[in-house]
């Protein structure tokens, strides 16, 4: 039996302390395989960006347990020296917001990670230009970030967290700013990925035209999860 590339057991996170306390997971239970893409829906302040934030090591639980690929990462405290290390060589984020580094061009952008980790910098860029040109962006590769439009700058951000061959990916609203065409192609990129790469990926969405492609949906309710069988559609 395989390792789970994510496991959370009674996950809590809570802000602020007292009156102004707001309880945004109470207690959240996972498992996510190597090679999975899995949905995670609920309604606005539900949990959802709290969960990812929590997963990718932004912030920090404030109970429960967190295991990616068998190591324990975080139970009631960081269990590993190095947050920074993990974001950078375990984790791939897409964030709601695309947050480009607006003085590198697209192509450093999506190149900076793999080459900060090692990779020769031609290296680098020439898999950005493959992931730009898969992203369909290809075109703007050497433009500067503020020259892009919204949907341009979200598939350069999706570039960008592929780039790294991240085991885990957690994409936060990934397709809200494309139009459905674009969308697809984004899920079936990430599909594609987790089936060559057995990355697990997590997807947080609200986009109808998508969630029919996940065979697996967790929803997040009132800071709790449960988990459904999504339709698998093929891509
Ligand atoms: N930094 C913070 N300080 C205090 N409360 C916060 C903070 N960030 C989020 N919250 C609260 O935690 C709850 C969960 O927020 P979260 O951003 O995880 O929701 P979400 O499911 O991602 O919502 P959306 O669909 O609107 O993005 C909300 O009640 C929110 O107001
Ligand atoms: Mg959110």
């Amino acid at each position: 039996m395989d390792t789970p590339a994510i496991k959370l057991t009674g996950l809590k996170k809570r802000y602020g302390s007292g009156d102004a306390a707001v309880d945004a997971l109470k207690g959240v239970d996972m498992t996510i395989w190597p090679g999975e893409v899995v949905g995670l829906v609920g309604p606005s302040g539900s949990g959802k960006s709290t969960l990812l934030k929590c997963l990718g090591a932004v912030i920090e639980p404030t109970g429960g347990r967190m295991e990616l690929a068998g190591d324990v990462i975080y139970e009631d405290g960081w269990k590993i020296p190095d947050l920074r290390a993990l974001r950078r060589d375990r984790i791939g984020f897409i964030f709601q917001a695309p947050y480009l580094i607006p003085f590198l061009n697209v192509t450093d952008n999506v190149a900076l990670l793999p080459m900060l980790a090692g990779q020769d910098n031609a290296g680098a860029r020439k898999r950005a230009l493959e992931l730009l040109t898969a992203l369909d962006v290809q075109h703007r590769a050497g433009a500067q970030i503020s020259q892009l439009s919204g949907g341009e700058q979200q598939r350069v951000a999706i570039a960008r967290s592929l780039a790294n061959h991240a085991p885990i990916i957690l994409a936060d609203e990934p397709t809200a700013p494309l139009d459905s065409e674009r969308a697809l192609t984004v899920m079936r990129i990430l599909n594609d990925l987790a089936r060559e790469y057995r990355t697990a990926i997590i997807v947080v969405t609200h986009d109808e035209k998508i969630i029919p492609t996940f065979k697996r949906i967790y929803h997040i309710r009132d800071g709790r999860t449960h988990e459904e069988a999504g339709e698998g559609r093929v891509i």
